[in-house]
């Protein structure tokens, strides 16, 4: 009789559990289900914009092919050595090209010479870089010119999966701009490049003090941190199998950047969204405290951001008022996603300029993928499903112009 009660007992409790795990599954997945509905929105004009899909593609497709007489030269000129020239007077060159319509000079047949020397000129000092949040180190070369080392923290082919700021800086991401700046005839990101560097070699020996207080020894390798927003010591770069730190070089440009929230600013909070993220007439909000100059800016640098993904440009820079493209490491997260949102500042306020749309049309028909291809060293630092979805990516932007062009005239 005893044994029996509790054999009830035990059943009873059993049951019990089940059913208490089998309410909680079900309440997680509700839960899980609100959440995310409402930190993706489902916008609505997304929609609309992808069912141009379909004619956009046939439509440029039968486009002729076009000689690019402008990139074909730019690439020969990153691919030409100058012998013996001294390295300081070319940083003075380089620093001459900058201006407020570019930060390089794309018809220079020093370019080549440039990029050879911000990839190997010796490194005769090392410093933390605590600009923006991320680790980075402010190098001088030979010659006294100041460069920016971003580290590579991941392999090319890993897919960041979250939202579209999610993950650490791409350095593939960086250079990749560098070279789609000059395919779309925008010159305002940093002449960038890859290279490789030994800690105990190249920095250990010229390092400030602060930087060296960040740079430790683990598993008998050197390893560095930093100092930054997101630095900290249990989450170090470390030289791989060859001792080595890969990662871009870019040039620091020394001119003074005024440095603005941007409108289209995510609120980096699950669940929170920003208001331009509810409002579908939001244009109408920003457009009487932005100038035209500043809104078309916008609208090249989101068409930019859209085509490597770059999601995360909460705030932008202006020199002289021109918006400029710096700090373009969050690209090249996820190949398989394509963040419409990243282009709002185009479909919400449906302007462009007729330059960039001219130079849109003609990237057409695989001459965008054509030209990426043609980067040196590309497959060192972007795959294969990369140029693929930003060859879609041209697509979408074409299907976000024609909805634009059936609701407003400041189309070209
Ligand atoms: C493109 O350039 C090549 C070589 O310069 C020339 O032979 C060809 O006719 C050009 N094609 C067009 C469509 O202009
Ligand atoms: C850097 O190192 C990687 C492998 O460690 C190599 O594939 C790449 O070509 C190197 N890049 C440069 C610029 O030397
Ligand atoms: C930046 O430019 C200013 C003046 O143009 C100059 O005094 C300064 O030395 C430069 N800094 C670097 C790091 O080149
Ligand atoms: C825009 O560009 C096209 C093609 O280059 C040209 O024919 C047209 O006149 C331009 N429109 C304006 C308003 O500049
Ligand atoms: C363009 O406007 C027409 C008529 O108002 C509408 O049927 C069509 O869906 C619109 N297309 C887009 C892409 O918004």
């Amino acid at each position: 009789m005893v044994i029996r009660t509790r054999k009830t007992l035990l059943m009873f409790f059993i049951a019990l559990i089940v059913v208490f795990t089998l309410t909680s599954l079900c309440f997680i997945k509700i839960l899980n289900r609100a959440e995310s509905v409402t930190t993706t929105p489902k916008i609505k004009v997304h929609d609309n914009i992808l069912n141009e899909l379909p004619f956009i593609q046939n439509k440029f497709k039968r486009r002729h092919y076009l000689n690019d007489t402008t990139w074909d030269n730019f690439l020969k000129n990153t691919k030409s050595l100058t012998p013996n020239v001294k390295a300081e007077l070319l940083w003075n060159e380089v620093r001459s090209w900058v201006s407020k319509t570019q930060f390089y000079d794309a018809t220079s047949p020093h370019l080549g010479t440039v990029l050879n020397l911000l990839k190997s000129a010796k490194i005769i000092k090392a410093d933390v870089d605590t600009r923006g949040t991320q680790l980075k180190l402010l190098l001088t070369l030979e010659g006294h010119q100041q460069v920016v080392f971003k580290p590579k923290w991941y392999p090319i082919d890993k897919v960041i999966d979250g939202p579209v700021y999610a993950g650490k800086d791409r350095y593939g991401s960086e250079i990749l701009a560098f070279y789609l700046s000059a395919i779309l005839q925008k010159p305002l990101t940093p002449l960038t490049t890859e290279r490789n560097i030994s800690l105990s070699k190249d920095i250990v020996p010229v390092a400030t003090k602060r930087l060296l207080s960040t740079i430790f020894n683990h598993k008998s390798v050197l390893c560095v941190y930093g100092k930054c927003f997101y630095c900290k010591r249990n989450d170090p770069v470390c030289e791989d199998d060859n001792n080595m730190l890969s990662g871009a070089v870019s040039l620091n440009i020394n001119a003074t950047f005024i440095y603005h929230r941007s409108p289209w600013q995510r609120t980096y909070k699950k669940g929170k969204l920003a208001l331009w993220e509810t409002l579908d007439n939001y244009c109408q909000f920003i457009k009487p405290k932005l100038s035209t100059r500043n809104l078309l800016d916008l609208v090249d640098a989101a068409i930019f951001d859209f085509l490597i993904q770059n999601g995360d440009r909460h705030h932008y820079e202006t020199f002289d008022g021109n918006i400029i493209l710096l700090d373009n490491g969050k690209g090249l997260g996820n190949p398989y996603t394509h963040h419409l949102d990243i282009l709002a500042p185009l479909y919400q306020c449906c302007m462009l300029r007729n330059t960039t749309w001219t130079r849109l049309q003609q990237l057409s028909s695989g001459l965008l993928r054509s030209h990426l291809e043609s980067i040196p060293n590309i497959w060192n630092f972007v795959t294969k499903p990369h140029i693929n979805a930003i060859e879609h990516r041209l697509n979408i932007i074409y299907a976000a112009v024609k909805f634009c062009r059936n609701r407003s005239k400041g189309m070209p």
